[in-house]
Formats: structure tokens, sequence, C-alpha cells
């Protein structure tokens, strides 16, 4: 079954977002196959936004990462990687439809709440990245009122 990597980045631990957060990717019936409160390195944060060291906004980007502890967390599902990504709304805020969590709760674009995995093989990379020991194996008894 698809994985994808979800961090509730500082703000939205520092603005009390993280139960919300959750529930909403529980509420739509996903798995939570790993979870954990964590602070990060600069060298880790950079590692996971190598592909924009070329970008004017990475320094910043990274020092946002590092400025207080995030969750990290794998969730499982049929096409989790894309509609985590609906879930999540556009990158920039100001564009994110409402409904959505960074239409709901953000407004600038460096301050957007949340990181999903653009596509199964960044999930894989960056699950690899975060959970380095693993997940857990575990199946909701629920999975046959969910999946068909
Ligand atoms: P990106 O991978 O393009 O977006 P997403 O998080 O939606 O996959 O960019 C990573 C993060 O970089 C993004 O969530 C916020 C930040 N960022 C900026 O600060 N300024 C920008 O102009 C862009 C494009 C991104």
């Amino acid at each position: 079954m698809e994985q994808t990597f979800i961090m509730i980045k500082p703000d939205g631990v520092q603005r009390g977002l993280i139960g919300e957060i959750i529930c909403r990717f529980e509420k739509k019936g996903f798995t939570l196959k790993g979870l954990k409160l964590m602070s990060v390195e600069r060298a880790f944060a950079e590692k996971h936004y190598e592909d924009l060291s070329a970008k004017p906004f990475f320094g910043g980007l990274v020092e946002y990462i590092i400025s207080g502890p995030v969750v990290a967390m794998v969730w499982e599902g049929k096409g989790v990687v894309a509609t985590g990504r609906k879930l999540i709304g556009a990158t920039n805020p100001l564009a994110s439809e409402p409904g959505t969590i960074r239409g709901d709760f953000a407004i600038d674009i460096g301050r957007n709440v949340i990181h999903g995995s653009d596509s199964v093989a960044s999930a894989s990379k960056e699950i690899a990245l975060w959970f380095p020991d693993g997940t857990v194996n575990w199946q909701s008894t629920v999975h046959p009122w969910i999946y068909e």
C-alpha cells in the first residue's frame, strides 16, 4: 500500500495545529504508520530540501524548518501521496482552497504549516531519511469499512 511522508512544520506545532492536522488524515481513512516530534539540525533540513538548494528562498526555508520542533509522520493508504497533497492545498496559502490545511490555516508561503511528499519516489526517499529505523507495521481493523 502507498505511503507518504508528512511533516507539520514549526509554525504548525507552535500554533497548536498538530491534532487538527492528524484529525484530517485520520478522518479521511488513511493509516498512521509512523509519528515523532523532533527538532532537526541544519544539515538534516538541507538534506530534506536538497532539490531546492539553488532556490533563492532555500536559506530562509532551512532557518524556518530548524526554528522549532516538527512532527514527522508516515501515512498509508490508496493514493495517499496525491490525496495527501490535496488535503494540504497549494504551496502558496493565498492560492490554497478553503477546506485544505494551508487554505484554512496559513497566509504566507514561508509559513505554510505542513509538508507532504510530491511523488511516490520522493515519499520513499523522505521516509528513509526521516524514519531510518522503519515504521510500525500494523493494519487498522476498520480496513474493510474503508476499502471495497
Ligand atoms: P515546494 O517543494 O515547491 O512546495 P511544496 O511544499 O508545496 O511541495 O517548496 C518547498 C517549500 O519551500 C514550500 O512549502 C514553502 C517554501 N517556498 C518558499 O518559501 N518560497 C517559494 O517561493 C516557494 C516556491 C517555496
